[in-house]
């Protein structure tokens, strides 16, 4: 098991056959029925990149996340609590994620996973309307997105503002169709980058096939 650039993501095999893990944060227990593997006494938590956009970005090369032990993560786009959940591994007890979807159907099962990670709190509330959350969330070191909302750059951009420190990283998975059905993905990643340059630092970019077909992930950094 190697650890893929000290990100706290380790994996195992090549190519096709490669798997990823976390080290468990809360060993024995198993949110998503995921395959544990156990080496010299530790847990590892195995994490589907075709299921996660971040494991997926981290597995076409990604140089930077800024998500490390002891980061603070405002996460839009939360769902079942799927990445969520294997980035409280790595965050660490010393980390906090909030843990943000407008979906009440999906909020319920994010509650149950934050109910065993004393790492993550549960927020039903839109990421377009930043404002309704500003006296919850503090300024944080990553702002993750992953939600398929044509305004999503808009949304992305809102919440970097309000929330992310100065030098703190932002994070966005983009998935072209639900910007534009009709144009090709390669262009409306391309228009992305320019608006996100306007702003920010963007350190990094990778594509997400074959993981995700049409999405592309950022990295921005905050001036
Ligand atoms: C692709 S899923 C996220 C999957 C999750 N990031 C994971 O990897 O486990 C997208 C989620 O974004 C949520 N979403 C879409 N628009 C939103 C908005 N404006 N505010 C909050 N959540 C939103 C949806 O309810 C959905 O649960």
């Amino acid at each position: 098991m190697e650890e893929i650039n000290k990100f706290k993501v380790f994996r195992i095999g090549k190519g096709k056959n490669t798997s990823y893990y976390t080290r468990s944060l809360y060993p024995k227990y198993r949110g998503f029925d995921e395959n544990i593997f156990r080496q010299k006494g530790e847990e590892f938590r195995e994490v589907d990149a075709e299921r996660s956009k971040f494991i997926a970005a981290i597995a076409k090369g990604l140089s930077q996340t800024g998500v490390k032990e002891g980061s603070v993560v405002l996460y839009l786009g939360a769902s079942h609590g799927y990445t969520p959940s294997f980035m409280s591994d790595i965050i660490g007890d010393t980390g906090f994620m909030f843990a943000l979807d407008f979906a009440p159907r999906v909020v319920r099962d994010l509650v149950f996973v934050c109910e065993r990670r004393a790492n993550m709190a549960p927020m039903l509330d839109d990421a377009s309307h930043p404002e309704n959350y500003k006296d919850l969330v503090p300024q944080v070191d990553v702002v993750f997105q992953d939600i398929a909302q044509r305004n999503q750059v808009e949304i992305f951009s809102k919440n970097c503002d309000m929330f992310l420190k100065q030098g703190g990283f932002g994070l966005l998975a983009l998935k072209s169709r639900s910007i534009d059905v009709t144009r090709k993905p390669k262009e409306v990643f391309m228009e992305v980058r320019k608006e996100l340059e306007k702003k920010f630092n963007i350190v990094d970019y990778r594509e997400l096939y074959p993981f995700e077909k049409d999405h592309a992930f950022f990295v921005i950094k905050k001036k």
